[in-house]
């Protein structure tokens, strides 16, 4: 998001969020980071909390008086991506719980939040746009809540996941208008599958760098659900963008009118882009890839039957991998391992989508089994479906 296309409060702003607000952060991060109760933030720092209230605040009262919100979308997306983080910061550092509270105790932060996000059409709290694809950098400096290395590895390797899974769904979507029988799609096929190839190694990446403490304490504490007048709005998470869904659509794993399916799709479309809504919305039209594929079994001697139908199961089993991956590494490495040396009391504010962790996790767990269509007896999988795709491919 351009700073240049910004007028002068939110140009303000802007560099505010960048600088004092990344500062004022890190240092609190280092304060308790340093206690033996690294989960504990009450009475730790309170200047600090105290001095980065009053600096957003300042910023958004004029922003607030000005009620302008008519710069066009990337200054209304900048800013909401701005007062969003501000107030994820004042989550983080307990100025604010939900739990406690039936209204935000910041009114003019979520008046603001709340013109903009209904003026452009998203939930009114940062999104994962803000900090991955839309984290327009100024002179190399993206933002972020800190300056601490493990946040900026999470938020570029985030960003290059959402990337790289988007490059796969884009792909993948171009086949629909050609038909899977077009010999042009199996080039489509193996573009996406190389996408997923370089989402492997990300997550692998991920895996094998991040520190566990660090993103456990100091980043992931930031994409806490938070209240934004009187309502709470769920945590940001890297999956808030359409290609995921497009990829689990098009390659059929589950339809967009499964029970459980469809409410997450709800759920989640007002957390992305306007631009991703509107693909996703697409998408949620098209037939699957392999319905399209079952469809004609009729032709499974033909030569491009049998090169289409690999091609697609080649994609579909790279898929799964990624699935396998950041349910089984990621989440348990990062989120589950750590949960279980935490305190009773400071167990219930672990995860970003609100829910106790054992409810998020078994929410989780059926996605990954959706995506590598596991055999369960609870939700509809497509494993009796692609078992058969291969067999009419050998
Ligand atoms: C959602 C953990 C990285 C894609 C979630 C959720 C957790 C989680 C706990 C559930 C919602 C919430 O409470 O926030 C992690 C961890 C990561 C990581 C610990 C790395 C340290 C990634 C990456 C991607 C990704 C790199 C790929 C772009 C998703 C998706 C969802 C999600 C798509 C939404 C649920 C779904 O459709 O599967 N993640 N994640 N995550 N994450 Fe990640």
């Amino acid at each position: 998001i351009p700073t240049a296309k910004y007028g002068a409060s939110a140009a303000r702003f802007d560099h505010w969020i960048r600088t004092d607000f990344v500062e004022l952060n890190t240092q609190l991060e280092e304060l308790y980071f340093a206690q033996s109760d690294k989960a504990n933030v009450a009475g730790v720092g309170d200047d600090l909390k105290d001095a980065l209230r009053r600096g957003g605040h300042e910023h958004i009262v004029a922003l607030w008086r000005e009620g302008n919100t008519d710069d066009g979308f990337d200054s209304a997306f900048g800013v909401l991506g701005n007062v969003g983080l501000y107030m994820g910061a004042l989550r983080r550092h307990e100025l604010t719980n939900p739990d406690t509270e039936d209204r935000s105790p910041f009114p003019e932060a979520s008046s603001l939040a709340l013109h903009i996000g209904a003026t452009i059409g998203m939930a009114p709290r940062f999104a994962t746009a803000h900090l991955a694809t839309h984290n327009y950098a100024v002179n190399g400096v993206r933002k972020s809540y800190t300056s601490l290395k493990d946040e900026f590895l999470f938020i570029d390797e985030n960003t290059r996941g959402i990337l790289a899974l988007t490059e796969a769904a884009e792909a993948l979507a171009r086949i629909v208008p050609l038909g899977v029988s077009n010999m042009v799609a199996l080039d489509l096929f193996e573009s996406a599958a190389k996408s997923l190839e370089r989402a492997i190694k990300i997550n692998q990446g991920l895996f094998d760098n991040l520190d566990r403490d660090r993103f456990f304490y100091c980043v992931r504490p930031y994409y806490k659900p938070y209240r934004v007048g009187r309502e709470v709005y769920r945590g940001a998470n890297a999956g808030d963008f359409a290609g995921i869904n497009q990829l689990d659509l098009l390659l059929g794993l589950t339809r967009a009118s499964d029970p459980y399916y469809a409410q997450l799709l709800v759920d989640k479309l007002l957390f992305m882009t306007p631009g991703d809504q509107a693909k996703l919305k697409d998408t949620m039209r098209y037939p699957s890839l392999l319905d399209s594929l079952l469809g004609l079994a009729g032709h499974a001697e033909a030569d491009w039957f049998k090169r289409a139908g690999a091609a697609y199961l080649k994609v579909a089993d790279l898929f799964a991998e990624t699935a396998r991956q950041h349910h089984d590494n990621l989440v348990k490495k990062f989120i589950v391992g750590p949960s279980d040396d935490l305190g009773d009391q400071h167990l219930q504010q672990v995860t970003a989508s609100g829910p106790p962790l054992p409810v998020l996790i078994r929410a989780l767990e059926k996605l990954r089994d959706f995506r590598t269509a596991a055999k369960r007896d609870d939700i509809e999988t497509r494993a009796d479906d692609i078992a058969k795709l291969r067999e009419l491919v050998s």
